[in-house]
């Protein structure tokens, strides 16, 4: 176990000021384990996996590695069913294995983010098998929520509680047999925690230090917005037509209630008693006009802004979600972005579809999306161009960005695997009106050939076949792989390596204006310089970020860039040195 860090009594805001926290413009790497390196050849990807691509991690030149849940699962919701908070999935490895990839990012002068997930735990978890053996109003069953049916106790119990449903599909509602029933937001196998308990809440601050003395340096909080919900009031309030935490006034009973406020309070309190203080992103989805509540200093510290994830590739959308993340700023919050994570159709394949296609978004809740198979309107090319000028624009902006594994090799989405390889409840619960969120996990490919492109071992020892990699791979992951890559200089992983080292040399404060621009194209500028130089550091002048996002079909005009040197841009320019559409470039101005 890397040497506990030690504990500071020194209060620490997160403003910046004295001291920039590290993550206010941090570069953060989401690594989904399972699919990122499988070191054993068991198929699965594994935490020595991770260890052996430090270095992979250093070259391209993010600050830090948020690890999805590594804890141990039955991988009902791909591990965001957890089975024990404190402990490693012997799938994935061990505490020993943790400790040590800790110590070799840490090595590397990566930090290290693990994913917390307090909304619910497994239903393999020991507290939930202790709420099934014992009886109604026991303190066992207090940790959770259980209802008696509609009928009452003494009814025939046919019916759930309410008519609310999971996020998933189905009933929201599980009955145990005996009467009660309890509640699950999202898969069965996920009963949801009760946060009104205080036995709930301490457990989680020692799960929070457990980590933390480990030496992680920061969590993202998993459904941030859940939590605490107000059951009793609102049994007949339609949870499936009103399941977004999308109200600007707290009054939803579910999502996004006031009393979370005093919850992460409590955690920020733990945080900032190490030295550093430690780093706490939400996952929440709320009306953009609530997401201080989480992103505030007092409170996480960052937000993710899913308004520009969710934002077609279209001028005035991706101008409306910078907008709304800039938001941040105002209370002191670092903004916080991000184009990809495990739970969306990746960018690549989104921004290469028609902008109301099913794929690209779900018409009920943006943040989920539907995947029906292989659309032949996908115009892959320019979705990898769009994804490119993607990366280009956010990383320009004020603030973290928080990249996906397989975004640097701009990989598009996997839409045609086949049905009995599925795992993601989505597709389960939704009676196959879902696909899930299989396609953009299949284990990433790191060399051209091998049974894996390279994800696992070529062999194991004594000659035997590893497993297979448990999502199958397509055929056009050779040519994508990181080998290929790196012998490219035009590749996405080029780029994003480039576009890394050329951001932490100009890299400002947080502070952003933006410039007149013709219609269809995004112009801003920056302060260029160290971030706590109060602009202007040692490049001096401007940083300027120009996206000309083009029209919906991929057509428009060519813009000329602002005289200066030109830093990089996502795709080539035109002959007269004019940005076509679909492609950011960025200009240091003197
Ligand atoms: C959000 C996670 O990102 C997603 O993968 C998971 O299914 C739900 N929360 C439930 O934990």
């Amino acid at each position: 176990m890397t040497s506990p860090r030690h504990r500071s009594t020194a209060r620490h805001d997160g403003h910046p000021g004295a001291t920039t926290p590290w993550w206010r413009q941090a570069v953060v790497y989401q690594v989904y384990p399972r699919s990122f390196a499988d070191a054993d050849g068991d198929g699965l990807g594994d935490l020595r996996g991770v260890t052996s691509r430090v270095s992979y991690l250093a070259d391209l030149g993010v600050d830090a590695v948020w690890l999805s849940p590594f804890y141990p699962s039955a991988l009902a919701d791909g591990g965001y069913d957890v089975d024990d908070h404190r402990d490693v999935d012997p799938k994935l490895g061990t505490l020993a294995d943790f400790d040590e990839m800790t110590a070799a990012l840490h090595a590397a002068g990566l930090r290290v983010v693990v994913d917390i997930v307090p909304n619910h735990t497994s239903d393999r978890h020991r507290w939930f098998r202790e709420a099934l053996a014992s009886p109604r109003g026991s303190a066992a069953r207090g940790r959770y929520v259980f209802r008696d049916g509609r009928d009452g106790p003494a009814g025939p119990m046919s019916e759930p509680p309410s008519s609310w449903r999971s996020l998933f599909g189905g009933s929201a509602w599980e009955p145990v047999g005996d009467g009660q029933w309890y509640l699950h937001a999202f898969a069965r196998e996920q009963p949801d925690l009760e946060w009104s308990n205080r036995e709930v809440r301490d457990d989680f601050l020692q799960t929070l230090g457990f980590w933390a003395d480990r030496g992680v340096d920061g969590f993202r909080v998993d459904v941030a917005h859940g939590l605490v919900r107000d059951v009793d009031n609102n049994l007949h309030v339609d949870f499936a037509t009103t399941h977004t935490g999308a109200v600007d006034d707290g009054s939803h009973p579910l999502w996004d209630r006031d009393e979370l406020v005093d919850v992460y309070r409590e955690w920020r309190q733990l945080f900032d008693t190490y030295d550093p203080p430690l780093a706490a992103v939400a996952e929440a989805s709320v009306h953009p006009s609530r997401r201080w509540r989480y992103s505030d200093p007092s409170s996480l510290g960052q937000a993710f802004t899913f308004d520009l994830f969710e934002a077609a590739w279209d001028a005035a959308e991706l101008r409306r979600g910078v907008e709304l993340g800039l938001e941040q700023l105002e209370v002191g919050a670092s903004c916080t972005w991000t184009l990809a994570n495990h739970d969306c159709v990746r960018a690549a394949s989104r921004y290469g579809l028609p902008p109301d296609h099913e794929q690209r978004s779900h018409p009920a809740s943006k943040a989920w999306v539907t995947r029906h198979g292989a659309s032949p309107e996908l115009d892959a090319p320019l979705g990898l161009a769009r994804a490119r000028a993607g990366v280009l624009l956010e990383l320009a902006l004020p603030g973290s960005t928080y990249l996906y594994q397989g975004e640097e090799l701009g990989l598009r989405e996997v839409p045609d695997l086949p049905p009995e390889v599925l795992q993601d409840p989505m597709a389960f619960r939704s009676e196959g009106a879902e696909k899930g969120r299989d396609g953009c996990r299949v284990p990433l490919p790191w060399t051209p050939t091998g049974p894996s492109f390279g994800f696992g071992p070529d062999d194991l020892e004594g000659g035997a076949a590893p497993s297979p990699p448990h999502l199958p791979q397509p055929a056009w992951f050779a040519g994508a792989s990181v080998a290929v890559q790196e012998a490219d200089p035009t590749s996405a992983l080029h780029l994003h390596r480039h576009a890394l080292r050329v951001r932490r040399d100009v890299l400002g404060p947080e502070e952003l204006t933006w410039e007149e621009a013709p219609e269809g194209v995004l112009h801003w500028s920056r302060p260029a310089g160290p971030p706590q130089g109060g602009g202007g550091g040692e490049e001096g002048g401007r940083w300027h970020c120009v996206v000309n996002a083009g029209g919906a079909d991929g057509s428009g005009a060519v813009v000329p860039l602002p005289a200066g040197r030109l830093l990089l841009t996502s795709g080539p320019l035109d002959d007269a040195g004019h940005l076509p559409p679909s492609t950011t470039a960025w200009v240091l101005v003197p």
